[in-house]
């Protein structure tokens, strides 16, 4: 089904799949307007613990059984929002083996799993196609379920705006047909008879007469050149010892993690934008627990290569003052 974005698909399935106050288990950190959007539909965020290779599965399990399951028929007894590939804020990905026991536990659990795919397809040029998206896994495990009992337990909510340019305001979730009519048999899709027609039929057009591969494929490698480049002058100017950082295969995101966990990039920038002119996200605004005071999030979407290489340049000259100053220890 059409959407006016990941974002609207999140607010159809927090509004028509959830009820006020039931729990929706978000990663520790997340995508901080994610988090703002469940908040808004009044439901109760909880948080899981998240490694390098996406959502701690033990963790999740911990916070499931502190649910109280819900028999189908009442609906789903959770949320689980993950932002599965090349992720927002952390560019890091769930592993196959994670994504068959996240869905395998949104069975047992009777959770529905939104997962914004919204990256999935910006995976740089040359490095290795990430895993399936979750709805594959529970795709697989429905053909195999006798009729009566199919039921979907995943949501892949996918956007033309990171694919294609953020004004487009399209995006389209794809579910197993149970959910589909949950989402579609509504007021507000009765009532303006879907959304975005005419959005939906300039894209129809860019996808069969090619356009939208070729923008993909552009993506893919200017995205791509970017990161590369940008890892390998942090890795150059920032010395050994200061942070620890995880080169991701796609998207437009990347964590920097100082080594001493003292360090507070909130106001680490204060000082970045007053003395250097150069920005990014501390840790903190994408955590419930705010245990991300020492971490950042630097997005390579917007500006060009050379300016973000002057960006880092900045960056690094940050640091640099900030441990000669004693505000940053090295750790080796
Ligand atoms: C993980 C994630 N989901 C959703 C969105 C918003 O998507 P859309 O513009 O399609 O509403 C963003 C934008 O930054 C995002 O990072």
């Amino acid at each position: 089904m059409a959407t006016a974005g990941a974002s609207q698909g999140l607010s159809f399935a927090c509004t028509h799949l959830m009820k006020p106050g039931d729990p929706v288990l978000i990663e520790d950190p997340t995508y901080f307007l994610a988090e703002q959007l469940i908040l808004e539909h009044h439901l109760k965020t909880v948080g899981v613990r998240t490694d390098d290779d996406g959502i701690n599965v033990e963790d999740l399990e911990k916070q499931l059984k502190a649910i109280p399951i819900k028999n189908p028929s009442e609906g789903y007894s959770a949320m689980l929002y993950l932002v599965p590939t090349f992720s927002n804020p952390r560019g890091t990905t769930i592993s196959h083996e994670k994504r068959q026991r996240i869905v395998a536990l949104a069975h047992q659990y009777n959770v529905i799993v939104v997962c914004d795919d919204v990256y999935e397809l910006l995976c740089y040029k040359g490095a290795q196609p990430p895993v399936p998206r979750l709805f594959s896994y529970d795709a697989a495990i429905l053909r195999d379920t006798p009729a009566a009992s199919k039921r979907g337990h995943v949501i892949s909510n996918a956007s033309f705006s990171k694919i294609f340019g953020p004004g487009v305001r399209l995006g389209w979730i794809e579910a197993w047909v149970d959910i589909q009519e949950k989402l579609t048999n509504t007021g507000f899709m009765a009532s303006g008879g879907g959304v975005q027609h005419c959005m939906s039929g300039l894209m129809g057009t860019a996808i069969q007469n090619g356009s939208l591969d070729r923008v993909i494929a552009a993506l893919q490698a200017a995205y791509g050149a970017r990161m590369a480049a940008v890892c390998a002058k942090l890795r150059q100017a920032i010395p050994a010892g200061v942070v620890n950082l995880i080169e991701p295969q796609g998207g437009l995101f990347m964590w920097v993690e100082f080594r001493d966990t003292a360090v507070d990039t909130e106001a680490l920038l204060a000082r970045a934008r007053r003395e250097f002119a150069v920005g990014f996200q501390p840790g903190n605004r994408f955590s419930q627990s705010k245990t991300f005071g020492h971490c950042m999030r630097l997005g390579i979407a917007f500006h060009p290569e050379a300016e973000l290489l002057s960006g880092v340049d900045r960056l690094a000259r940050l640091i640099h003052a900030s441990i000669a100053d004693g505000s940053i220890r090295v750790v080796p």
